[in-house]
């Protein structure tokens, strides 16, 4: 009997034994899968609204393979719409942010509002005799868009969830700083580059790889002296009880270095950010009480699945966008409070910039080994072989104070497990409906793996 293509899906990762065949890394087929399952379904991070405040402020991103406009109505609320023009299929817009009453085409000269209506078409009565009928003609509308925060999202499936119960257990972190931090604002425009990487390969690497900081970014951590620099050349690992990792069921998940406020910023910065984060703290301490608040005043690496990625205390906030297997366009913001003073805010959106910019320190000793591991993954023997994600495997558990699963140490995979199972659920469904299925019994799934299943 041969397997059906859902089932030969869901084999490509074994949450029981907690690996991963490392094809998923490189594959054609499978990446034209993951745009129709997996971006064609999750929620996908497309701008704050601090960049677009007024009515006409856009911007153009993408979802997927498809791009898109994103702009501010005169209503206030957002509408997203295919950046592609309903007559001959061109790139209606072909900047990347601006304000404008609407969008003519370049090549006919077609112009749409910015509500998404087609207004003008050039010799309409001559050339289509009146029989146009341009209500059908407007832009095509993304069906879902939601704001949480002040960070806007979009979802190309009706049937997904809500945002908020999307964002599920997750959002209990998420809103520490989102929110109890008196919100967030977002300095861009990003930076834009392309890595030769799997989009899958940095979102897994933020979401929870504690592992290789000491390692990987040993000269990072020498040269720049950040609060991490004890790390530097895997002298020391952080000590019991110095961290967690979290993973929720819709694959977000994170890891915490408690304490660790000042992240990867360097040493110029340290002192400042420190005091500006004890200061916060001490207020949040009374109103979300120690346990909680003091998430705020640690660093957290993370990912919003599939591929919305971030690291708090560093100020890093970024999107992994698919192009091709091996091609992801990385964009970068600097994630600022929005009570900080102009000067700091203007301080962490350089320190952004050197850190985990394009040419970032941080950013480029990464690079090196996402675009390694998805290289490798082109390899016919090499395909067909498993990726270990097995450290903490059958030592993940639920906390009462810690929404989600939560691992034994802040070193290990369980967020990165996380991610995988629920990549496993939706590429291998034919609906959300059939993901919901799978995923009901998620925590089970996790905390029955074995290593030597
Ligand atoms: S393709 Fe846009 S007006 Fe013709
Ligand atoms: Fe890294």
């Amino acid at each position: 009997m041969t397997k059906s293509s859902n089932e030969k899906m869901a084999d490509l990762v074994n949450v029981k034994a907690g690996v991963q065949k490392h094809q998923i890394h490189n594959d054609e087929a499978l990446f034209a899968l993951e745009m129709e399952k997996v971006f064609g379904r999750s929620w996908l991070f497309l701008t704050h609204e601090c960049s677009i405040p007024n009515a006409g402020d856009y911007i153009t991103t993408r979802m997927g393979l498809d791009e898109v406009i994103v702009v501010r109505q005169k209503d206030q609320s957002i509408k997203v719409f295919l950046n592609v023009c309903r007559h001959r299929g061109v790139r209606l817009c072909v900047t990347d942010a601006g304000n404008a009453r609407g969008f003519v085409c370049n090549y006919h000269g077609w112009s749409y509002g910015a509500n998404g209506d087609l207004q003008g078409v050039p010799f309409e009565e001559a050339v289509y005799k009146n029989r146009l009928d341009k209500c059908k003609n407007s832009l095509h509308e993304i069906a879902r868009v939601e704001s949480y925060h002040g960070f806007v999202y979009g979802c190309l499936d009706p049937d997904a969830p809500d945002l908020k119960d999307y964002l599920g257990d997750f959002a209990w972190y998420l809103d520490i700083w989102m929110e109890e931090s008196g919100g967030i604002e977002l300095i861009g425009p990003p930076a834009r580059c392309f890595i030769h990487a799997n989009w899958k390969v940095p979102s897994e690497n933020f979401v929870g790889d504690a592992y290789h900081v000491g390692w990987t970014h040993t000269s990072a951590l020498r040269s720049g002296q950040s609060v991490f620099a004890p790390l530097a050349g895997n002298t020391a690992l952080p000590p019991e009880g110095a961290g967690l990792q979290v993973t929720s069921k819709y694959g977000h998940g994170l890891g915490v270095l408690f304490d660790a406020y000042a992240g990867v910023n360097g040493a110029e910065m340290i002192e400042d950010l420190m005091a500006w984060g004890m200061a916060k703290y001490a207020k949040l301490e009374k109103k979300l009480g120690e346990k909680r608040a003091r998430l705020y005043k640690s660093h957290l690496n993370g990912t919003i699945f599939p591929n919305n990625s971030f690291l708090t205390g560093s100020g890093v906030f970024k999107v992994w966008q698919p192009h091709e297997p091996t091609k992801t366009e990385v964009y970068t913001w600097a994630m600022v409070e929005k009570d900080m003073p102009d000067e700091l805010k203007e301080r962490i959106a350089k320190s952004v910039q050197r850190t985990f910019g394009i040419a970032g320190y941080w950013e480029s000793e990464d690079n090196d080994n996402m675009e390694s591991e998805s290289h490798m993954a082109g390899g016919t023997i090499a395909k067909e072989k498993v990726l270990n994600a097995q450290m903490g495997l059958g030592g993940d558990f639920q906390d009462p104070d810690y929404p989600g699963l939560v691992g034994e140490s802040a070193i290990g995979e369980t967020s990165y497990r996380g991610y995988y199972r629920f990549y496993r659920d939706l590429i291998s469904s034919s609906s959300w409906e059939e993901v919901n299925e799978k995923s009901e019994n998620w925590v089970e799934d996790l905390i029955g793996g074995k290593s030597n299943v």
